[in-house]
């Protein structure tokens, strides 16, 4: 009779889906695990830097003792790149933790966020966890209606979660955009700009948040060393926003929320150009192939400013659902949807040019059954 533990709001709360690993599908079908094909978690293809696992390998020595819980060094290399002081940037377990800290720290129970529909599921998650309303915007084009967004802050509205780009769609809001709402946005607003995929942004669609948060004192950006950086495993991301924001987030997080090997791997990778230059070309390359071959099936697709594409694989409610099904027996992880409100779509990662293929060859067959 487990049923009455705990708050009510904590009951109805739906666990997030994750990616299905690899080991789980290959029992589940019967399949080689090098066989199977992964592209369900926006992950890096290349896998981890080789920068990270050298400076990994050195900090493994020292797992004996407690992370440094301030994360000094590694905060000392983002203030450098984002030039704003240490005490600006929180770390966390993943940029997930940033969000969850955020909602912790700003929202009390019975109060409001706001977020727009098709957003990362983690917003929604955050949100029931501290017991606050939810107030979810209908999306535009699949993508965040920002003047709708605006007319939705309540007065008991306390934070305000914006993705860009946006997980699962891809959309992207132009500078310009976020600019006009965060000079309207009510000051006793938080608001969580969510830039988990800003590395993979095209040079003309770059555009270096971390200036606003000089000119917004209730602005949080997060970033994340998951995606772009390789390291998606390791859970590390960071938040920057002015110390008024930073301090009470400071007081929320765990004491030791980023491990020792995070932290080393993070500053190697922050500094491996290289290797975020190669990143991105490879997303660019396998953008184009994934999105020519949607075409050549006749499939639509959402334009995607990430590592991932949303594209839509029949039009009845079970058609994300049955060719996820064929794509599994196949050997090819992809992410369904039906979650988010799009059970006709999949999200499928962009990866390595032979994984793309491996997933073109079996959509290909999976819409032919
Ligand atoms: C938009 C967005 N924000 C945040 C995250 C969290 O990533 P992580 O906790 O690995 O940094 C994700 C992960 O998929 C995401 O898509």
């Amino acid at each position: 009779m487990t049923k009455n533990y705990g708050p009510e709001y904590v009951r109805a709360i739906a666990p997030y889906q994750a990616g299905k690993p690899i080991a789980e599908v290959a029992r589940e079908f019967g399949l080689d695990e090098a066989s199977i094909v992964k592209l369900a978690s926006n992950e890096n293809p290349f896998g981890v830097p080789e920068s990270a696992v050298q400076a990994m390998t050195a900090a493994a020595t020292d797992l004996g003792r407690y992370p440094d819980a301030n994360g000094f060094e590694l905060k000392a290399a983002l203030s450098k790149r984002y030039d704003v002081p240490a005490d600006w940037i929180t770390l966390g377990n993943g940029s997930n933790d940033i969000l969850e800290i955020a909602a912790h720290a700003f929202v009390e129970r019975g109060q409001a966020i706001v977020y727009s529909q098709y957003s990362f599921a983690v917003y929604a998650l955050a949100t029931q966890g501290v017991g606050a309303r939810h107030i979810v915007v209908p999306a535009q084009a699949y993508g965040h209606d920002l003047p709708a967004m605006l007319a939705a802050i309540d007065a008991e509205t306390r934070l305000v979660f914006i993705a860009n780009p946006n997980n699962p769609t891809g959309t992207f809001i132009p500078a310009a955009d976020i600019q006009a709402f965060l000079d309207k946005v009510p000051a006793n607003v938080v608001v969580v700009l969510d830039e988990a995929y800003n590395e993979f942004l095209a040079e003309e669609n770059q555009f270096e948040s971390a200036e606003w948060v000089k000119k917004y004192p209730n602005l949080l950006v997060s970033r994340t060393f998951s995606k772009a950086y390789g390291l998606a495993g390791l859970r590390v991301g960071f938040g920057i926003a002015q110390p008024a924001l930073t301090d009470l987030m400071n007081r929320i997080r765990q004491p030791f929320n980023v491990n020792s090997m995070a932290q080393a791997a993070a500053i190697a990778a922050l500094n491996d150009k290289d290797f975020l230059k190669r990143s991105a070309a490879n997303n660019a390359a396998g953008y184009q192939q994934f999105t020519e071959a949607f075409t050549q099936l006749g499939l639509e697709f959402v334009p995607s400013y990430g590592n991932f594409v949303l594209v839509k694989v029949g039009n009845d409610p079970a058609a994300g659902s049955r060719v996820n099904l064929s794509l599994l027996k196949q050997g090819v992880i992809v992410r369904p949807v039906g979650n988010y409100g799009l059970p006709e779509w999949l999200r499928v990662s962009i990866g390595l040019p032979q994984e793309n293929a491996v997933l073109i060859a079996a959509l290909t067959k999976a819409l032919a059954e």
